[in-house]
C-alpha cells in the first residue's frame, strides 16, 4: 500500500488579514478544512482518487464563498456559468463541461460525462441536455445569487473589465476557483478543478479549469495538477500539460517543473495564477 494524499486550493490570490474580518476568515478555512476532510475520508476508506478530488470539490461548490458551483461570479449578462473537469490519472480518462447553468455540482457532471458518456468534452445547452438524462441536481437560478458576487459584478460592469474575483477590491471576496489532487492507496492519481470563471465575462466564455492539459490533468506516470487564475494565459501555456511534459520528458521533479511553468513561462505571458500537484 502506497502513501495516500489529498491537497486542495480555493483560489489564487493575495489577502491582506486587514481587509478580512476574523469572522469571514475563520468561514474560509473551515469551508477549505471540511472539504479537505471529507475527501481525505474518501481515501482512507480505500476510495479512489477520482472519487476523493470530486467529493472535496462537491464542498467547495456548495459553499457560497467560493467561485464554484453556488458562489459563481457573474457574467456580463448577469447569468452564472460553470466550467469544471476531471481527470483519472490511471487510464487518462476525463470528464469536463463548460458554460453550464443551474447545476448544483459541475464536477460531479463532469465525472459522469467521463463515465457515462462516450464523449470528454461537453458545453452548454448539450451537458445540461446530459444532466438530466443522469439525474445530476438541478438548481433555480436564486440558489446562485449572492450579494457580494452581485456587487463585485455591478463594480465592474460599467467600466467594461472582466475580473478574477481576488483582482477586485472588495474585501471578502478574493478566493476563486477550486481544485484538487489526489493519490489513493493504490497509488492512483487524480485531479479535478471547477470554477464561475471571471466576473463580468463574455457569455460563453470558457477559461482553462475545464481544458485537459490547461487547467486539469492528471497522468500516474508523472503527476496531477489543478490550476487557478487567470484562464486565458493558462490555456495558451498549455500549463498543465506542460508540468507533465517536464517530468515525462526532461526528468524534472514536480517542484521543478511547476516552479518554471509559474514562475517563468507563465510569467512571460503576463499570467498570473498558480497551481497544486
Ligand atoms: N482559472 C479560471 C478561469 O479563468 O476561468
Amino acid at each position: 500500500m502506497s502513501k495516500y494524499s489529498l491537497v486542495i486550493h480555493g483560489g489564487s490570490g493575495t489577502i491582506l488579514k486587514e481587509n478580512m474580518s476574523d469572522e469571514v476568515e475563520a468561514a474560509y478555512l473551515k469551508g477549505l478544512a471540511d472539504a479537505l476532510n471529507a475527501g481525505f475520508i474518501e481515501l482512507e476508506n480505500g476510495k479512489t482518487a477520482t472519487h476523493a478530488v470530486k467529493k472535496a470539490l462537491m464542498l467547495l461548490e456548495d459553499n457560497i464563498l467560493f467561485n464554484a458551483g453556488r458562489g459563481s461570479v457573474f457574467t456580463k449578462n448577469g447569468l452564472h456559468e460553470m466550467d469544471a473537469a476531471i481527470m483519472d490519472g490511471s487510464n487518462l480518462a476525463a470528464g469536463a463541461v463548460a458554460a453550464v447553468q443551474n447545476i448544483r455540482n459541475p464536477v460531479s457532471l463532469a465525472e459522469k460525462v467521463m463515465l457515462k458518456s462516450d464523449h470528454v468534452f461537453l458545453c452548454r445547452e448539450g451537458a445540461m441536455e446530459f444532466a438530466k438524462t443522469v439525474n445530476e441536481k438541478i438548481e433555480p437560478d436564486d440558489y446562485f445569487f449572492s450579494q457580494f458576487r452581485y456587487d463585485q459584478w455591478q463594480s465592474v460592469k460599467d467600466i467594461g473589465i472582466t475580473a478574477l474575483d481576488h483582482d477586485i477590491l472588495l474585501t471578502e471576496n478574493k478566493f476563486g476557483t477550486v481544485g484538487a489532487v489526489a493519490c489513493d492507496k493504490q497509488g492512483n492519481i487524480a485531479a479535478a478543478t471547477s470554477t464561475g470563471g471571471m466576473t463580468n465575462k463574455q457569455y460563453n466564455r470558457i477559461g482553462d479549469s475545464p481544458l485537459i492539459g490547461c487547467g486539469t490533468y492528471a497522468n500516474n506516470s508523472t503527476c496531477a495538477i489543478s490550476c487557478t487564475g487567470h484562464g486565458e494565459p493558462f490555456i495558451r501555456a498549455v500549463a498543465a500539460y506542460d508540468v507533465s511534459c517536464l517530468m515525462e520528458y526532461k526528468g524534472l521533479s514536480l517542484m521543478e517543473a511547476m516552479n518554471i511553468v509559474v514562475h517563468h513561462k507563465l510569467v512571460k505571458i503576463k499570467g498570473e495564477g498558480g497551481m497544486i500537484g
